[in-house]
């Protein structure tokens, strides 16, 4: 028998990014993060995830860190590893779309401290939406990797992935990820993904799933043998459940074959070692819900990615009408429908949502609608696989005309204004970023910072009047 080729699975590590987004509500510090990136930095991973998606919101928001900083102490660490962040398309890491200047300004301070390959998405999988940050990121000698949203429906056949996959080579990706946030793709339609993507596209192959159906790892494994280079996973105490696979499982599995990652499976223990505590605390204070570490096959059922299931929930409960959602869950394809199908992903799972949210609780479909349904019909996110129901679409807008052009290409220069509003807080370039993402957020920050330093410098001084006495 010929020997068989080998073809050593890379795999990204993901605890530092999206694990601790999944089940910890992206709450781990860079505290908790560095003791341990020496270690992870021997692996050898292909890459670790540890950037951008709701990190960066968090930092600022929740954990009063600045996350340009973290990144830099991250780089330093990091000495072997290539550093991997999320992006989504025009809109970085917030819900808008921006003009291009702060896409390329922020594509440009991502790589100059420290990341190298940028995962790039877009909500609506409209490609235009990618290209500036693409573009960006290949003038700034970063990796560029585009992510297209895994989804189920008519519009999405093999041929379809394929068409997408070859528009991105040509657009100049490096890479290219299926990015399944739900957990919708089974093993063996993985399998037939990925030969179809093999078609269309030379690139290499990422796939990046969630554990939430139960079937991620068996995933893995059937497009891994169909050709698939890249497997996103987590290592175990932050794995499974709405995290990714775990790292050491998929490692094992490929032990002795051609995939062979090759990796120390005693080091991986060690680094397994220092996230049980992270977990164990998690667990303790009610920050890591058990709920969300079991199967919970009604993504598979309702095709809804979890986080958005706990969203409704919460909405529900807040009108008082838990009891409806069964009904919401059902009238959540059908508002998808007239929507144009989209993926279920930010922002466009929070807008279908909650759509179908008020259809059900105010007895009447679109008798209210938010902003971001108006925006979606109005084109300005960008144009869905197919059209809008055109009756829903009357009901919404009116008599505006929608917009058929790339979002962005409306949008004047930011820089110079966000820079103006931020002038007074700024202590480096990059909190221009901060600031054009999250204005709120960050001038509290920057307020929080500067408290700070008032402290310190006056304890600073106290001492050392008190060590020289005038
Ligand atoms: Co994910």
């Amino acid at each position: 028998m010929a020997e068989i080729e080998k073809r050593p699975v890379k795999i990204v590590e993901t605890v530092l990014r999206d694990a601790h987004q999944s089940l910890l509500a992206t709450r781990m510090s860079t505290e908790q993060m560095l003791p341990i990136i020496e270690k992870m930095d021997k692996v050898g991973y292909h890459a670790v995830e540890c950037w951008g998606g709701a990190t960066f919101d968090a930092s600022l928001r929740f954990l009063k860190e600045d996350p340009w900083e973290r990144l830099r102490k991250l780089r330093d660490g990091f000495k072997n590893t290539k550093l991997q962040m999320l992006f989504r398309g025009q809109n970085i890491l917030g819900y808008n779309h921006y003009a291009d200047d702060v896409v390329e300004y922020f594509v440009q301070k991502s790589i100059s401290n420290g990341i190298d390959i940028i995962r790039i998405f877009d909500c609506l999988n409209d490609i235009r939406n990618l290209e500036t940050a693409v573009k960006a990121t290949n003038k700034e000698k970063g990796h560029a990797q585009i992510a297209l949203c895994y989804t189920l429906g008519d519009a999405y056949t093999l041929d379809y992935w394929k068409d997408i996959a070859k528009r991105i080579e040509d657009m100049g990706a490096d890479s290219l990820c299926i990015k399944d946030m739900a957990g919708l793709l089974t093993p063996y339609k993985a399998a037939e993904l990925v030969q179809a993507l093999k078609e269309g596209t030379s690139l290499p192959i990422d796939l990046h799933t969630h554990y939430t159906s139960g079937v991620a790892s068996m995933t893995y494994l059937k497009a891994v043998e169909a050709g698939c280079e890249i497997i996103d996973c987590a290592i175990s105490p932050l794995a499974l459940g709405t995290s990714q696979p775990a790292t050491e499982v998929m490692v094992e599995t490929f032990r002795g074959t051609p995939y062979d990652t090759g990796y120390d499976q005693t080091l991986l223990a060690e680094i397994a070692d220092y996230f049980q505590p992270v977990r164990d605390e998690a667990l303790k204070s009610g920050l890591l819900n058990p709920k969300v570490l079991g199967v919970n096959i009604k993504t598979l059922q309702y095709q809804v990615p979890g986080g958005m299931l706990s969203n409704l929930v919460s909405q529900l409960k807040e009108a008082g009408q838990e009891d409806k959602y069964r009904q919401v869950l059902e009238e959540i394809p059908r508002v998808r429908k007239d929507f144009g199908e989209p993926p279920l992903v930010t922002p466009s799972s929070q807008i279908v949502g909650t759509q179908a949210v008020l259809n059900v609780i105010m007895g009447e479909r679109y008798k209210m609608v938010p902003k971001e349904s108006k925006k979606i019909m109005l084109g300005e996110f960008g144009q869905t696989v197919k059209p809008f129901n055109p009756e829903v679409q009357k009901k919404i807008i009116g008599d505006e005309t929608p917009i058929t052009c790339r979002p962005a290409d409306l949008l004047k220069p930011q820089l110079p204004q966000f820079e103006k509003e931020c002038a007074q807080w700024k202590q480096q370039e990059e909190d221009v970023l901060s600031y054009a993402l999250f204005p709120a957020v960050a001038k509290e920050f920057f307020q929080y910072r500067e408290a700070q330093q008032t402290k310190v410098d006056g304890a600073a001084a106290d001492k050392e009047s008190k060590a020289y006495p005038v």
